[in-house]
């Protein structure tokens, strides 16, 4: 039975945005159209139309959809823009990062990489509350950054990774920290993550690691990590270190979940250098699309999606530049679309 397409705002976005969502699109269509999307512009788009890169539009539609597929927005450089992703964030209560990591092509630096990171994502020191202190006529002598990390902030991020563990068969969370030294700001996460994980002893494991050793144990032994928990800095950190690990962000996809909503994007940028040439690869944005379908419960779309990517790299021999190959980003989503529509 056909299941009914769910409402989502799409944002194509800037430099190469238009083309990969265009790609996404056509794929969602051959796969029997689970969403149903309202167009809206964001990003330079924006600022070019009504002087704004996140209009009022484009914030009522994700209001009314809960759900959103971003294409790569640039901040406006200068002019007092704040970074548009994190507004975004902040806006709609997007507290949780996800960033999963697969190895989807093998013979690269290590095969069999499948961990996933999930990056507290409002609070930390990305709260920006930084100021400089006036010493002896040098008005920036001495800088001062604060960091907040909060039990019910720690709580929530937590409780997600937890039920996201026990939801896709994930065996084992760790918990990354600094409490060492960070007592208080890293020892209240590591606290709290630990409380929660109590609650799910028998079903789903946890340890915990301190960043560098976990950082060093990520290169040399990546295999022991299955889901890790931790705050918003060091999952910067982490996430991008991690796709290193499956050959860089080429193919890394993103979703930001929230209370009032949920993002879900490639964690590229618009890629000015290329944008137009038809060359983008739109594998990271599709990867994006079947975390969307896993959200909406549509996991069965999500895995014909992310099974005729893997046969597709694997059997196909597509693959755009940025995977060593010739392919456009045509002869790619013409590749993906022969084989969803084959199953
Ligand atoms: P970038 O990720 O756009 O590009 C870095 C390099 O990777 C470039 O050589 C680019 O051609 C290549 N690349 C990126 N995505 C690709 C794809 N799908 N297929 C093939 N090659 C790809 O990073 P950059 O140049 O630092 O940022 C450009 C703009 O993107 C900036 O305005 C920045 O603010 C914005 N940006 C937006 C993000 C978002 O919306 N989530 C994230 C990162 C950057």
């Amino acid at each position: 039975m056909a299941s009914a397409s769910i409402p989502a705002t799409l944002i194509p976005g800037d430099g190469i945005g238009p083309e990969i969502t265009a790609a996404v699109v056509e794929i969602l269509d051959a796969l029997g159209k689970p969403f149903v999307w309202d167009v809206q512009q964001g990003g330079m788009a924006a600022v070019e139309k009504s002087g704004d890169p996140l209009p009022p539009a484009l914030l009522d539609s994700i209001r009314r959809t809960r759900l959103a597929l971003k294409g790569p927005l640039a901040t406006p450089v200068g002019g007092g823009y704040r970074s548009v992703n994190v507004r975004l964030r902040e806006e709609f209560k997007l507290y949780a990062n996800l960033r999963p990591a697969r190895t989807l092509i093998a013979g690269g630096r290590y095969e069999d990489i499948d961990i996933v990171l999930v990056r507290e994502n409002l609070e930390g020191f990305y709260i920006g509350f930084e100021h400089y202190i006036p010493i002896d006529g040098d008005p920036q002598a001495a800088a001062i950054s604060s960091g907040i990390n909060t039990r019910a902030g720690s709580r929530r991020v937590a409780e997600f990774a937890f039920e996201y563990a026990l939801k896709h068969g994930r065996k084992k969370v760790t918990i990354v920290h600094k409490a060492n030294v960070l007592k208080a700001l890293s020892g209240i996460f590591l606290d709290t993550a630990r409380e929660v994980a109590r609650k799910y002893e028998g079903k789903v494991a946890m340890d915990d690691r301190i960043i560098d050793a976990c950082a060093m144990q990520l290169v040399l032994k990546p295999w022991q990590f299955d889901v890790i928990l931790t705050t918003n800095l060091f999952g910067d950190i982490l996430s991008d270190e991690i796709a290193g690990l499956v050959g860089g962000l080429g193919m890394a996809p993103g979703a930001n979940i929230g209370v009032d909503a949920a993002i879900f994007e490639a964690v590229h940028g618009s890629a000015p250098d290329i944008a137009g040439k038809g060359v983008a690869n739109p594998l990271a944005l599709l990867l994006a699309t079947a975390l969307m379908l896993d959200h909406v419960g549509r996991s069965d779309a999500a895995l014909t999606l992310r099974n005729a990517i893997d046969g597709m790299l694997r059997d196909d021999g597509v693959r755009t530049g940025d995977l060593g190959g010739s392919a456009t980003t045509r002869d790619m989503t013409q590749a993906i679309v022969r084989r969803v529509s084959k199953t």
